[in-house]
């Protein structure tokens, strides 16, 4: 299966981690938006699209992305993130309830190109938006490893 990661990390390169972690199952390629072209999609059976969430949203950069992309007939999709969501506090099931929500604008763009989402993840990503720098910063050391082999077990599951 030929699968391709598009991800967009720049805060503190959580969602590259996460990334690298699933790249290594899939043996997949990880390009930023700006590396890829839309048409080359249609070479992939896989293609993951994966970012932090800035507004409630993945980042404008692979949403506008996501709007550029041509139609397809029926492409395997799916989404990831990390967010800034305060882990300690809200517990696993909340972040990825969260990230869900967060994931819609993104998968309903998908959607709307001839992509079937196949599935979503999410998890904490340190956060030092704002006045959380001022704090340290939340979700410190996340994602880590837990996290990270809970990315590989989720792209385990999608090779299958
Ligand atoms: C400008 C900005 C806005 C953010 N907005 C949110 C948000 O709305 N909700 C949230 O949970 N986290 C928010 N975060 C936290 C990031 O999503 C989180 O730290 C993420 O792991 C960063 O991913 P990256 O290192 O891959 O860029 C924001 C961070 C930045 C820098």
């Amino acid at each position: 299966m030929k699968c391709l990661l598009v991800v967009y990390s720049y805060h503190h390169n959580n969602t590259q981690k996460v990334a690298e972690a699933m790249a290594k199952v899939f043996d997949a390629e990880i390009k930023t938006p700006q590396q890829t072209n839309p048409e080359v999609l249609e070479d992939y059976d896989l293609v993951g699209f994966g970012s932090g969430i800035d507004s409630g949203k993945n980042y404008k950069e692979l949403l506008d992305f996501a709007d550029r992309l041509p139609q397809v007939a029926c492409k395997k999709a799916f989404v990831f993130s990390t967010s800034g969501m305060p882990i300690g506090i809200s517990g696993q099931q909340r972040v990825e309830e969260y990230t869900s929500k967060c994931h819609t604008t993104l998968k309903e763009t998908l959607q709307s190109k001839g992509y079937a989402i196949v599935g979503e993840f999410g998890c904490a990503g340190f956060n030092t938006n704002k006045f959380l720098k001022y704090l340290g910063g939340i979700n410190k050391g996340r994602p880590n490893e837990e996290d990270l082999k809970h990315a590989e077990d989720f792209a385990l599951k999608l090779k299958q």
